[in-house]
């Protein structure tokens, strides 16, 4: 039996109020619908989800039959396919294109006794990032700030290799997590809270690890956090940057980086969040020769329109294997004004 138009819009507005739980955006605007059908007095609906056997359809079932329910449709039935990745790959653009990357804002949490959380972000992997928070850490420590490190990058989590630990958390008497404490630098990663090697993450897992391990952990008073973000522009960094009260992202870029499509989509990203950018750390920029001592620049520039370059790191053999070297080469010094900055402003 076909439906004619004016049942067909009110069936689309009324699905409309439909989200995609994992995503939290409407399941019209996600192009999800891809059949509305009836037959006798059956209303069959097609939805097309955004990965296959998403754990998720119940809920979006349930939430359909509520939300037509009102108006009379006691008689529904849906068909669940999944989105090809091309399909999948327009609806992403339309909503990057749309600035419409962002869903409803999943829960915020609170700041808490943290005065400065700073995210370390960049959106190519392998720039630095992990090891640029590490230094920062070191180096804001040093200085006498009380300072924490939160690794945000739940599958490809770092921080215990480059500061060259294997700690397990506990939990304390309060039923909090007790951080790695390095020199005082308090740390928190999700391999200290599993056994398992590599764990595949979905969003609603990745944000519930996310909130365990900032909510949860006995971080006492702070003048810093650095939150140390996966690469990129997909659910594990906006996750953090909707549920964390991040006050500013620091961008890190090497030489070698795409900068400037890199640069406009952090800041498309942070623009949506009204997160300020205070600028880029360009990591391996140049190398010091071990013979002479000639600085050998590398030949390409990365400045990012619009967004200050605040340091300039060396690649340094040291530093492959383990950012703690970087305050015996006297490397972490030269982000003490931007740590300083980042404390009065
Ligand atoms: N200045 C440097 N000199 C030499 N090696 C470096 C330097 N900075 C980082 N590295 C090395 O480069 C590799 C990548 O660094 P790191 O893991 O910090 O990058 P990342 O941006 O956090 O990566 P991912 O996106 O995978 O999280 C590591 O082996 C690290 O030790
Ligand atoms: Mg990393």
């Amino acid at each position: 039996m076909s439906i004619d138009e004016a049942e067909l819009t009110k069936l689309y507005s009324l699905l409309d109020t439909v989200k995609d739980p994992e995503i939290g955006i409407s399941i019209v605007k996600l192009k999800m619908i891809s059949k509305i059908e009836k037959k006798e007095d059956t209303l069959l609906i097609g939805i097309k989800l955004t990965v296959p056997g998403c754990p998720l359809a119940s809920t979006i079932e349930k939430d359909v039959n509520e939300a037509l329910k009102n108006s009379g449709y006691n008689k529904i039935k849906l068909a669940f396919g999944y989105m090809t990745k091309e399909e999948l790959a327009a609806v992403k653009k339309e909503l990057y294109d749309n600035k419409k990357i962002l869903p409803s804002p999943i829960e915020k949490y609170e700041k808490k006794n943290v005065k400065n959380i700073i995210a370390v972000y960049s959106a190519k992997g392998g720039v630095g990032k992990s090891s640029v928070v590490a230094m920062l850490a070191l180096e804001a420590n040093r200085l006498g700030y009380k300072t924490a490190v939160l690794d945000c990058d739940i599958s490809g989590s770092s921080i215990q290799a480059i500061v060259g630990s294997q700690y397990h958390s506990y939990l304390t008497k309060d039923k909090k997590f007790e951080p790695l404490s390095l020199s005082g630098i308090k740390i928190m990663s999700i391999d200290m809270l599993t056994n398992t090697e590599a764990l595949i993450w979905r969003g609603p897992l990745v944000s519930n690890a996310i909130k365990q391990m900032y909510s949860d952990t006995d971080w006492g008073e702070l003048d810093l956090m650095f939150l140390d973000l996966p690469p990129g522009t997909s659910d594990g960094p906006l996750t953090v940057f909707q549920s964390i009260p991040v006050d500013k992202i620091l961008l890190v870029t090497t030489p070698q980086n795409l900068s400037q499509l890199v640069g406009k989509k952090t800041t498309v990203i942070a623009d949506a969040l009204k997160i300020p950018v205070v600028g880029v750390i360009e990591n391996m920029s140049y190398i010091i020769c071990e013979h002479c001592g000639e600085k050998i620049d590398m030949p390409v520039d990365s400045s990012i329109k619009d967004i200050p370059l605040l340091a300039k790191l060396p690649f340094k053999k040291e530093l492959s294997t383990n950012a703690i070297k970087s305050v015996d080469t006297g490397i972490a010094n030269e982000l003490d004004p931007i740590i300083i900055n980042l404390i009065k402003n």
